[in-house]
């Protein structure tokens, strides 16, 4: 986008092969031209712009309104396209990304000269991600370069897993959306950074510790003080929803609805996301009943919340997640939604 640019945003499908053609072409067509595209990936939208034009990726930020500082992932369509983002590829990337790859997991490496300041914040590393949505994927070989994508929702508000989502929060400020269906994973992608020893988990992601130890048998939890201001997206306030977000453990019902009571907001403006244990709903303006497996709770929970701050929701309680490692992602994230 030129500063102030307003478009009108077209949406295309790709659930037949002659749409998702048009699609792939169109995309293409404006990616090369430098503009900025919302495309599908597994995890969530991302925002798409050729990795190696500063000038491209700079117009993501102003979309965005995201802060200068904060890095971007670089998508790739294969191993060579990785190796030629990165100045050094170390025996361990190459190992994670034949474990892991095409999937929800970030390396960040080294980064190669080609890779513009603007995509790293001037750092010295690069995040770089091979995802497994055959859209993004096609579109990246049609294309023959990189594409940089943070996710394609305006900075600090939670990440969209439809293409309406994406609509409803950058309208007019992209020219196109590609509408690639729900997103599969739901959160975003693992962000590991393997030029720590031993490497560092900076974000938390459907790929787990124990998966990623079972790889790298080290592992550093939690993204160092220097990490902190390299990847402020990592900072404890992101990815909230415009409603207050509380985790609350409850017995019953009845103490549910105290404590919503005590709460001082109004009944009808109280959403409830729950997994085990179920209230009736009938002193809230809605209840969600969650998986309790936790790849499909991941999967549900952006649209429940962007669902949510639809209807107006001033207080959205969620059930307390259980202990399990393979639950860090999804507690990350509503830790996140839920500081103040
Ligand atoms: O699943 C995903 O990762 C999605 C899809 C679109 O691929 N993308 C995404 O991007 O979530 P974004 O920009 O919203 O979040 C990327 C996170 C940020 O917290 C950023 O600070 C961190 O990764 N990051 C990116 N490059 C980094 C680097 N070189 N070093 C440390 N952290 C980095
Ligand atoms: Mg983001």
């Amino acid at each position: 986008m030129r500063k102030g640019q307003r478009y009108a945003s077209t949406m295309m499908r790709t659930d037949a092969p002659e749409l998702f053609r048009a699609a792939l072409k169109r995309a293409a067509q404006l990616l090369q031209a430098g503009e900025v595209v919302a495309v599908p990936t597994e995890t969530v939208y991302g925002l798409a712009a050729n990795a190696l034009d500063a000038q491209a990726v700079s117009r993501i930020f102003n979309v965005k309104n995201r802060p200068a500082h904060n890095p971007l992932i670089v998508h790739v369509a294969s191993l060579s396209m990785a190796k030629s983002c990165v100045a050094q590829w170390p025996p361990l990337a190459a190992k994670l990304a034949r474990a892991f790859w095409p999937g929800p997991l970030t390396l960040v490496l080294p980064r190669a000269r080609s890779i513009p300041d603007e995509v790293t914040a001037g750092g010295p590393t690069v995040g770089i991600r091979w995802p497994r949505h055959s859209f993004i994927q096609a579109l990246i070989r049609y294309c023959g370069f990189p594409l940089a994508a943070p996710s394609a929702n305006p900075s600090n508000q939670i990440s969209p897993t439809r293409a309406e989502h994406v609509l409803r929060a950058l309208g007019g400020k992209v020219p196109l959306i590609v509408d690639g269906g729900p997103a599969q994973v739901g959160i975003e992608s693992t962000v590991l950074d393997i030029t720590a020893s031993p490497p560092r988990l900076l974000r938390p992601g459907i790929i787990h510790e124990e998966a990623l130890l079972a790889v790298t048998g080290r592992l550093a939890r939690g993204p160092s003080r220097a990490a902190l201001t390299r990847s402020p997206g990592l900072l404890r306030k992101h990815y909230a929803p415009r409603a207050r977000l509380v985790i609350w453990r409850w017995q019953d019902e009845g103490e549910l609805r105290t404590r919503s009571i005590e709460s001082g907001i109004r009944p009808h403006k109280i959403h409830v996301l729950a997994h085990t244990r179920i209230p009736s709903g009938k002193d809230f303006a809605r209840l969600s009943v969650m998986p309790r497996d936790v790849q499909a709770f991941a999967r549900a929970l952006y649209s429940e919340l962007h669902r949510c701050d639809d209807a107006g929701a001033e207080l959205i309680i969620v059930e307390a997640l259980p202990y399990k490692s393979e639950w860090q992602a999804i507690a990350d994230r509503l830790k996140r939604a839920a500081a103040p």
